[in-house]
């Protein structure tokens, strides 16, 4: 028997998610599909976990009520994820936690009842007239220059302008929570990570104070109204919600823009089509979130009983990473994964989730990604990338895939 070691060696995943699944997620998670759609792996920081690459059984756990969010129901659980990580538990991580994200029904169903109706595709459609006119001015500025960093200049600043208007976050603190927001999910400590929290928790309290004291048109003075009310929201589940859709406002939308010009850029064929037919931009968006979505990891789950899934089961307690990217190239359910084609068929793409989690805000990024890629395009007919693709950097996290930076070329 011939044993090929070099080949053997070459097709075996990784038994801890590490930088290469950082930089190269889609390689990565092909590997580890080819081993099983779910299997044991060990996150960043060397906890034990499971993670799913596979399109149906991603689909069936993130809808599967077995799977948990809510960490006070499972406190020896997420005290040895804070020790993985080094985190502590201080009062202002703790005072931004209770949100959506973190939480199972009933409270998660109460809780998102009070901000669907913002988002929804007829609400959001009323803000496209604005919307536009962020992108221009950004285009504008950009005009008459050879070069730029797009991430910088367009995909960042249009989603923060957005959802900052949205929420009523005044203009000159933008920045401000742009920089928070960044430690948090890449933090380079947890110490940065914990002084970011604070600053954020005790910006967003004042912040809300102020919308009590003399509330303006905007979200999150409705949500102080809503809090104020009556018992359907406490203190911390509004500081948290503030924090959610600032958050999830815009660190997603951005690499919605940078990922989806990226694809593009880089499948001529595909670009020249657009420009072709402009008719093709709704379909062209659901294409680059199946493609290259913002989002690699979903956010945590865990088991609250076995949990069987294909031949697979996986144990009690246990963590489970549902890779959405993994899951979008996944062959058994769209054709020829690898290839950016923007008249396929993508429906049922998990890049927004699926099941009680769904993203609140898929009406808003959709149209986002639209009008930024759209009106990019017709302003600048030669972009092009200015650095060889091979020099690109991911920023160091597992949950979202997003770019560190895209040079350009604008002519
Ligand atoms: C939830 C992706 C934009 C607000 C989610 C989830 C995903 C996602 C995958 C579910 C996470 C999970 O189940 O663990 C995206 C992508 C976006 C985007 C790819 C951009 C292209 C937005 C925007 C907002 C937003 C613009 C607006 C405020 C939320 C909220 C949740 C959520 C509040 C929690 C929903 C819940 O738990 O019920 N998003 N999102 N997202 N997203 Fe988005």
């Amino acid at each position: 028997m011939v044993i090929d070691h070099g080949r053997e060696a070459e097709v075996s995943a990784p038994s801890r998610l590490g930088e290469e699944f950082v930089q190269d997620p889609h390689t990565i998670a092909r590997m580890l599909r080819e081993e099983g759609p779910v299997r044991p792996v060990h996150s960043r920081s060397g906890l034990p976990a499971w993670i799913v690459t596979g399109y149906a059984e991603a689909k069936a756990l993130l809808s599967d009520p077995r799977l948990h969010k809510d960490a006070s129901t499972r406190p020896e659980l997420f005290a040895n994820l804070r020790a993985a990580s080094g985190a502590q538990a201080s009062p202002s991580t703790l005072l931004l936690s209770e949100h959506l994200l973190n939480s199972d029904p009933p409270d998660h169903t109460r809780l998102r009842r009070l901000v669907t109706k913002a988002f929804t595709a007829g609400t959001v459609a009323r803000l496209r007239p604005r919307i536009e006119q962020i992108a221009d001015e950004l285009l504008d500025d950009l005009a008459g220059r050879d070069e730029a960093d797009l991430l910088e200049a367009y995909a960042f600043p249009l989603p923060v302008t957005v959802i900052c208007e949205l929420l009523g976050v005044p203009a000159e603190d933008r920045e401000k929570f742009r920089a928070w927001s960044a430690s948090l999910i890449t933090a380079s400590g947890p110490q940065e990570a914990g002084t970011a929290s604070k600053e954020l928790a005790e910006y967003l309290t004042a912040l809300l104070d102020r919308k009590r004291a003399t509330p303006g048109e905007d979200l999150l003075s409705d949500l102080v109204h809503v809090s104020d009310e009556g018992d359907q929201l406490s203190e911390a589940e509004l500081v948290s919600m503030a924090f959610l859709l600032l958050v999830a406002g815009h660190e997603t939308t951005v690499s919605l823009i940078a990922n989806g010009v990226l694809a593009l850029l880089r499948a001529p064929d595909q670009l020249d089509a657009l420009r072709a037919d402009p008719s093709l931009l709704p379909g062209a968006v659901e294409e680059f979130l199946r493609f290259d979505g913002p989002i690699n990891i979903a956010t945590l789950r865990f088991t609250s009983e076995p949990v069987g899934v294909g031949d697979v089961e996986i144990p009690e307690n246990a963590l489970v990473f549902v890779s959405l990217l993994a899951a979008n190239r996944d062959e058994k359910r769209f054709p020829e994964p690898e290839r950016l084609d923007l008249t396929r068929q993508t429906g049922g793409h998990l890049a927004f989730g699926h099941g009680i989690h769904y993203c609140v805000g898929a009406p808003l990024a959709r149209l986002e990604g639209e009008i930024a890629i759209g009106r990019l395009l017709d302003r600048f007919p030669g972009l092009a990338l200015a650095e060889a693709t091979d020099r690109l950097r991911w920023r160091d996290s597992t949950l979202v895939h997003a770019l560190e930076s895209l040079r350009v070329r604008l002519v």
